[in-house]
């Protein structure tokens, strides 16, 4: 089987750093057509900057970063500083990147991706905010069946919220993006809270990682130092997080993750619940099921997969 054609968007963030380098460490399975970054854990200018940076940490100079929207839909911008750190990338100490950003806007990357190939065979990987998406399908509504799946990272059911009461930061920072792409009818997985709260950086999981001895691996160990000193506090948890990682290790490894064709809305009208991914988990509604919606995984199968993908970079 040849490998499965993706556009990874990303707002890094140390978990989308572990995500983007696990896709580069898998081009058997992922072909890494492009990174566009979006403005989300903290500014564009950062997440552009911190996707190159892990673009030459992985030792793949030659993968193509653009630059996307800035700020949300029809939002100011909420970033996550308080979580990542004020270059989004805190932890390791990691040289500042000599790729380029490409001249092309992230938007029309996407656009002309779509267009110019097949349809069915390019796949998008939301790793943030839903801008970049969002705008995208808004512009040219024409590339929308184009798309053969997306396979993003947001929302929660069971978890509810992590930056408000009753919303996931992502689609949280993009609440209108997100309605467009859920309303867009191309075929979802949506790995939330549910699932990621459940792939935890413990101690043992992370000393895996520095045990790689590689830069990547100690960068990696850092990262996750780094990050989970948050969760710790907040919510008493074992480790971090590695929110990102499911959706690409879904690409490479999709039954380590069980779920429900649900239907999921978003809350865009009351500030109280901004954002909220209203899941019909239990079936109480007729609305039509829009979303493979994840509730659990197989965190030792995950970690296994992410250790030995890492030592290959
Ligand atoms: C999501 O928000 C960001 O802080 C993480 O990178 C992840 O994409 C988790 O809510
Ligand atoms: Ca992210």
């Amino acid at each position: 089987m040849s490998a499965r054609k993706i556009i990874i968007d990303t707002d890094p963030g140390q978990d989308d750093a572990v995500a983007i380098l696990l896709a580069l460490a898998s081009p058997e399975e992922i072909d890494v057509l492009g990174i566009t970054a979006v403005a989300g854990n903290v500014p564009l200018a950062l997440t552009s900057k911190n996707a190159r940076i892990v673009c030459e940490l992985a030792g793949k100079p030659e993968t193509k970063v653009y630059e996307g929207c800035d700020r949300p839909m029809g939002r100011e911008l909420v970033t996550a500083e308080h979580v990542h750190g004020k270059t989004g990338l805190n932890g390791p100490v990691l040289p500042d990147p000599v790729i380029q950003i490409e001249d092309q806007h992230a938007v029309d990357f996407i656009i002309d991706t779509l267009r110019t190939h097949e349809t069915g065979t390019v796949t998008l990987c939301p790793l943030g905010p839903l801008t970049n998406i969002g705008t995208a399908f808004e512009k040219a509504p024409d590339i929308i069946e184009k798309v053969q799946e997306i396979v993003l990272m947001g929302g929660a059911y069971f978890e509810v919220g992590n930056i408000t009461p009753a919303a996931e930061f992502n689609i949280y920072v993009d609440p209108q993006a997100a309605d467009i792409v859920f309303k867009s009818g191309v075929p979802i997985v949506v790995m939330p809270l549910d699932v990621t709260h459940k792939a935890l950086v413990t101690t043992p999981r992370n000393d895996a990682f520095r045990n790689i001895g590689s830069k990547v691996g100690v960068a990696v160990a850092e990262m996750t130092d780094f990050f989970e000193r948050f969760d710790k506090e907040k919510y008493g948890s074992d480790g971090a997080p590695l929110h990102d990682p499911c959706v690409t290790a879904y690409l490479i490894q999709p039954e380590l993750f069980s779920g429900r064709h649900i239907n999921v809305e978003i809350e865009t009208q009351s500030e109280l619940t901004m954002g909220m991914t209203v899941a019909d988990w239990w079936h109480v509604t007729d609305r039509k099921p829009n979303a493979m919606f994840m509730g659990d995984l197989d965190a030792d199968g995950f970690f296994s997969l992410l250790a030995e993908r890492l030592s290959r970079l």
